[in-house]
């Protein structure tokens, strides 16, 4: 197969993979990014919030280091210094991005990229305009925050979690909206450092979606840390009075107000899609904004590729990078498709959270004939060791076949562990499989272990009253 000439639209992790495996694949590939190497995860994501929220759990440890015979005083935060430290990371990561690319052999072009038909992208860039024509397009354009009506994010007094993670001061009482994943690892970090935090959330409960098990020990934890959560609550207006901002919320269709000082609006992420010249080729968006796709990534028009946020849920860097991988190898000729049988999902709340698979509810919905297993993080010594006890390992297993098909995890560093289970469904293991498995002592993973022998009713470091 001959060289084709690809642009892909957006360094983010689902375009910059995919840029540098095209390149690694001997395509002529150009990478079109209109403000920063490494998109959302590096700049304003994934990386940076994990750092402060890095910040928030050394606090912690210190405060909690007396029970170990440390004692220190009272911790001092240097708010300037922690954002300098966390942008240096940031610095050094996303330089990394454009020098890989580089070196690989992938053209890169700063400017915003416009379809303006078949096989041309338009680029306005520092340089000026310019036309590039390819054979391939994939859009790796990412996603924005949604604003809520009445709570347009200014990054002054209502925040997205771009200006959560550049504070200039530690806010005294944090209102967040939106009890999902950046709510909860933002709001948990700031209640470290200091902020009274308020959580309002729409649903019934905080992470819908997530295993109710898990979330019920976020739940517990938030309350421990002095978390208000109200629930089944939405924001409606705010007004600044002064120093404070009075919140006017509606909970459980009661109409409530309180002062805070700063407001973090979480509501979640759309598809961005603006001015991308899609209708110059005939693509439309779902309604939501997502670019539908098959499993090679393509959409409905020929050429046309997508991959990352803008490809569908779930919206994790992870997934992007890896259809980014798949849609590479797809243009290079190769036979590939996006088919992971589970996408892990990580959550750094305290303590965290980490999934892969089905939950027990969508088991249930489909009728599944299942067992479980789970082991407590306090029977295990190396937690004890860590002061972290909270939490537990769960298997969720086809009570027919024994594979398995869902982990839920919460706990001490669970975020790194749940790379086993990903192993374990990928590669379609039963929970025996995992019971065999010799871990080693004393360590975190243990506790799958256990787990997998919970489910046959033999788990040892707990008593489990005999199974008939
Ligand atoms: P993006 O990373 O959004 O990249 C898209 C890029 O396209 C951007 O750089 C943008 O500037 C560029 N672009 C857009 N339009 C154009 C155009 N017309 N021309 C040129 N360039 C354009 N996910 C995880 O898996 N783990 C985490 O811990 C995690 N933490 C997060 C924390 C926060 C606070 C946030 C906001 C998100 C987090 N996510 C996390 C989600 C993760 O950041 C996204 O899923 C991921 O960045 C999506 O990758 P992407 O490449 O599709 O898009
Ligand atoms: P989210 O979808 O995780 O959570 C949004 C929450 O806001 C939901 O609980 C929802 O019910 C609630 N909500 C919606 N409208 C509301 C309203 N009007 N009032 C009150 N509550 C309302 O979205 P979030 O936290 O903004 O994160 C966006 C995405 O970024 C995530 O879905 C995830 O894909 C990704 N992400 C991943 C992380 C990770 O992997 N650790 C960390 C942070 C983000």
């Amino acid at each position: 197969m001959s060289k084709r000439k690809v642009v892909v639209i957006g360094a983010g992790p689902a375009g910059y993979v995919c840029g540098i495996r095209l390149a690694q694949l001997g395509q002529d590939v150009t990478v079109v990014e209109k403000q920063y190497w490494g998109g959302t995860c590096l700049n304003v994501g994934c990386i940076p919030s994990k750092a402060l929220i890095a910040a928030g759990a050394l606090i912690e440890r210190i405060k909690h280091a007396d029970a170990m015979g440390i004692q220190v005083s009272e911790p001092k935060l240097d708010v300037a210094k922690l954002v300098e430290w966390k942008e240096g990371i940031v610095t050094k990561l996303t330089g990394g991005v454009a020098s890989l690319l580089k070196n690989y052999g992938a053209k890169t072009v700063l400017g915003t990229a416009k379809i303006v038909g078949k096989g041309k992208v338009e680029v306005t860039g520092e340089g000026g305009n310019q036309t590039l024509e390819c054979d391939d397009i994939v859009i790796a354009t990412g996603s924005e925050p949604i604003n809520i009506p009445g709570f347009t994010c200014d990054e002054k007094d209502v925040w997205s979690s771009t200006g959560a993670l550049k504070p200039t001061a530690i806010p005294a009482h944090l209102a967040v909206i939106g009890g999902g994943y950046i709510g909860l690892e933002l709001g948990m970090m700031y209640a470290k450092l200091g902020s009274k935090v308020t959580v309002l959330e729409a649903t019934s409960g905080l992470l819908p979606g997530q295993e109710r098990d898990c979330v019920k020990v976020i739940e517990r934890s938030a309350k421990k840390m002095g978390i208000t959560v109200h629930t089944e609550t939405f924001a409606k207006s705010y007004e600044r009075k002064g120093q404070k901002l009075v919140m006017t919320i509606e909970k459980q269709g009661k109409k409530e107000t309180f002062e805070c000082d700063q407001i973090l609006s979480t509501v979640g992420r759309r598809p961005y899609s603006k001015d991308l010249g899609l209708e110059s080729v005939g693509l439309t968006p779902t309604k939501q904004g997502f670019l539908e796709v098959d499993k090679q990534l393509r959409t409905k028009v020929p050429g046309i590729y997508a991959v990352g946020d803008i490809a569908g849920q779930p919206m994790l860097a992870h997934k992007g990078s890896k259809e980014g991988l798949v849609c590479a190898a797809v243009i290079a000729g190769q036979k590939d498709e996006y088919d992971a049988r589970c996408v892990p999902a990580v959550i750094f709340t305290a303590p965290e959270m980490a999934s892969v698979g089905l939950t027990e509810d969508q088991v249930k919905e489909k009728g599944i004939e299942y067992k479980t297993g789970q082991f407590p993080f306090a029977a295990s010594g190396r937690a004890m060791t860590l002061m972290e006890t909270d939490g537990f390992v769960k298997i969720i297993s086809d009570a027919k076949t024994d594979e398995v098909l869902g982990v839920h995890m919460v706990g001490p560093e669970v975020t790194e562990l749940i790379a086993e289970a990903a192993l374990a469904i990928e590669l379609g293991a039963t929970v025996e499989d995992i019971a065999r498995t010799i871990h080693a002592h004393p360590t975190l993973p243990e506790a799958m272990m256990e787990a997998a022998e919970a489910v046959h009713g033999m788990v040892v470091h707990i008593y489990q009253k005999p199974k008939k």
